[in-house]
């Protein structure tokens, strides 16, 4: 665990003068608040979905007059009634083939309604609410809406403005949830992989609000930020490296989770394209440090030697993480166990102590994703490692700390010189690494900034592949940008 240990298991001792504590409450993993929907209300509801479905092919085999629509409508309200009369509304979100009572997945339900989820879907709806004080006419006209065809509902402009039209004021439908930018970026990788990039830094910003709140967590919308990263990283793992790189003191733990997200995703692709295997992936490597967000940020970015205390606690993020990921419904369980074993090493020297277990190979995966850019990053506590330095003192872990093959595979990906590196080359110019090259980790492709005197120059991509072994420019070597007082970012 690079952040607060060295790879070789020592904790940090910073040396820096010691700062008034100010200590910050906030929520801890034991108190963050579940669902509140009770067993018998959760097997309940498969009556309501039956219902409802009923609805909707009702109006597909009888007229708007016949007795049989009174009839399913009287039924679905029936079943809906049961909830009204314990106080609760009774809301049903879709989000791909799954299907939630609220913020819990119903497994089975999911496959038995596979047909509903995909016609409600292809309406634009995203989620159901049925709220307390429903009428047998709202009913009606929501009986009517979906059993429209799509394009009707499109024209008419989407399933909540038709229940509006027709003052229907206790049916609430969404949208359908929007899982990636794709359809509007397709056109351009690096805009689509800004927009993942941001959707999920996003989604970290309000996990972190919501365990500050005691809120739950929303699986659905983990699950929407983290099949959009997999798409990007996917379709254009160049443009997805280069985003990994980004940095912010400020909000150091978001942006981290996002970029380990990202660089275990372009590690996991290279191995294997099962989506479920990726989804889990992506899940465990956002998540990783879900149980930071539990603890008072004064001691995540202490200056000072953290206490024999302090220490302790943050030795536990990984099973508060894991602790909120397992209580959060409808979450990949395979995340969990990437989020607790995501410091323990191979040599068995990490945490939380693991007698006779092998990290998974997820988690050895996010653990190097984890080093990587935890030294690539400045801390309270200490600068950042250069691109290439991070490389090699990677490369010196293997097999003690981190697994040897998948860090070759890391290497290839990243090259010796990883994106948004600053390097200086044979010719004397200055150039910054756009995106590595599979085939010679030595040469990638670089964006010339400074000619050999030192002058900016207009800026011009040259891929040093293909200038071949006798080519006349190569990398001799990377450059701190703050010795250059150069942001990398301002010339991508
Ligand atoms: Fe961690």
């Amino acid at each position: 665990m690079p952040d607060e240990t060295t790879l070789q298991g020592t904790p940090r001792q910073p040396e820096q003068p010691e700062q008034p504590e100010q200590p910050q409450k906030r929520m801890t993993a034991t108190a963050v608040q579940m669902p509140g929907f009770s067993q018998r209300q959760v097997v309940r509801i498969r009556e309501v979905l039956a219902r409802v479905y009923a609805l909707r092919r009702v109006t597909r085999f009888y007229p708007a007059d016949h007795p049989a629509r009174g009839l399913a409508v009287d039924d679905a309200l029936a079943s809906l009634q049961p909830y009204f009369d314990e106080g609760v509304d009774v809301p049903l979100l879709f989000s791909e083939s799954e299907l939630f009572l609220g913020e819990q997945l119903l497994a089975e339900d999911s496959v038995l309604f596979d047909q509903l989820i995909r016609d409600l879907s292809a309406l634009g709806a995203g989620s159901i609410t049925f709220e307390k004080g429903l009428t047998a006419r709202e009913v009606r006209s929501f009986t009517d809406i979906i059993g429209a065809r799509p394009e009707v509902v499109e024209d008419a402009g989407g399933v909540p403005a038709m229940l509006a039209a027709a003052d229907v004021d206790h049916i609430r439908v969404t949208e359908a949830f929007v899982l990636s930018d794709r359809a509007e970026h397709d056109l351009d990788p690096r805009k689509s992989a800004k927009a993942a990039y941001a959707g999920a830094l996003d989604l970290v910003r309000e996990l972190d609000h919501a365990i500050t709140a005691g809120q739950s967590l929303s699986a659905p919308r983990i699950r929407g930020a983290v099949k959009s990263l997999i798409d990007n990283v996917t379709d254009s793992r160049a443009a997805m490296l280069e985003l990994a790189g980004l940095k912010s003191h400020d909000e150091y733990t978001f942006y981290h989770s996002v970029n380990v997200a990202v660089l275990s995703l372009a590690l996991g692709s290279a191995i294997s394209h099962d989506q479920r295997f990726l989804a889990t992936l992506g899940t465990g490597a956002l998540l990783h440090d879900l149980g930071k967000l539990a603890i008072p940020t004064e001691v995540i970015n202490k200056e000072t030697p953290l206490t024999s205390e302090e220490w302790d606690e943050i030795r536990k993020h990984p099973v508060y993480g894991a602790s909120m990921a397992a209580l959060t419904a409808g979450l990949d369980r395979g995340a969990t166990v990437i989020v607790l074993e995501h410091h323990m090493r191979l040599d068995g020297a990490g945490y939380p102590p693991h007698p006779m277990r092998r990290q998974h190979i997820s988690s050895r995966i996010v653990a190097i994703a984890d080093a990587y850019d935890a030294m690539t990053s400045k801390r309270s506590y200490s600068d950042a490692h250069r691109q290439d330095q991070a490389i090699e003192v990677l490369m010196s872990s293997a097999s003690a700390a981190l697994d040897g093959a998948l860090l070759r595979v890391f290497v290839r990906l990243m090259g010796l010189y990883p994106p948004r590196s600053l390097v200086r080359l044979s010719t004397g110019e200055t150039a910054i690494v756009l995106a590595s090259n599979e085939g010679d980790i030595t040469a990638p492709l670089v964006r010339v900034i400074a000619d050999a005197y030192g002058a900016m120059v207009t800026p011009r991509d040259v891929d040093l592949s293909a200038l071949g072994r006798a080519g006349t420019s190569a990398i001799v070597g990377c450059i701190d940008p703050g010795t250059l007082n150069i942001d990398v970012g301002d010339f991508l």
